[in-house]
């Protein structure tokens, strides 16, 4: 966190990858608890959203933590041609509560329980993400979605994050 004429501000990071081929919905899972062990640590939030081979990522907090966290992520060998999509400072975190929500978007009922525009789903979660597809928008439908349906079962112990 930093602060600029007395606003505090979290720095938000977007990005996208290709999932390795063999991945399973179990290592997945295996992830996000890892992820979410390291990332309370660390006062990440954020969320993680599989579609169909693709991730689609939000990660926030100090920037330091946050470049450092992406550069590890970058190099993780369970995906690749990870682009970010989106990074700059915030006044406020969007997944405040959550060291990382997660979903499956490959599961169609989910979409369809969600607000997602299904041909801006598409263009994100593809080879050749669109970088004009407005990631603000994106984890508005995501945290909605997480929130109707309760997918997300770890929530950050500590109260103080900005
Ligand atoms: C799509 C994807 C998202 C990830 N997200 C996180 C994350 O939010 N936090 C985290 O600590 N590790 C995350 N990882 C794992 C990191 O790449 C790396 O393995 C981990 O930070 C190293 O943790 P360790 O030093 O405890 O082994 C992610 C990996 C992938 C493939």
């Amino acid at each position: 966190m930093f602060t600029v004429q007395g606003i505090i501000y979290v720095y938000q990071l977007t990005c996208c990858s290709e999932a390795m081929s063999d991945i399973s919905l179990e290592d997945i899972r295996e992830l996000v608890d890892t992820s979410r062990k390291n990332n309370q640590q660390k006062n990440i939030t954020g969320c993680l959203v599989y579609r169909s081979g693709y991730f689609v990522q939000l990660i926030e907090g100090d920037k330091t933590d946050v470049k450092e966290l992406f550069h590890n992520i970058d190099d993780d060998i369970r995906h690749e041609n990870v682009e970010v999509l989106n990074e700059s400072p915030c006044q406020e975190r969007f997944f405040s509560e959550w060291t990382m929500g997660f979903t499956d978007l490959s599961q169609e009922q989910n979409v369809e329980k969600s607000k997602f525009n299904i041909e801006e789903l598409n263009t994100l979660t593809s080879p050749n993400p669109s970088k004009f597809f407005t990631t603000k928008v994106f984890w508005y439908n995501v945290k909605q979605l997480l929130e109707n349906t309760g997918f997300y079962i770890e929530k950050v112990q500590h109260n103080s994050l900005n």
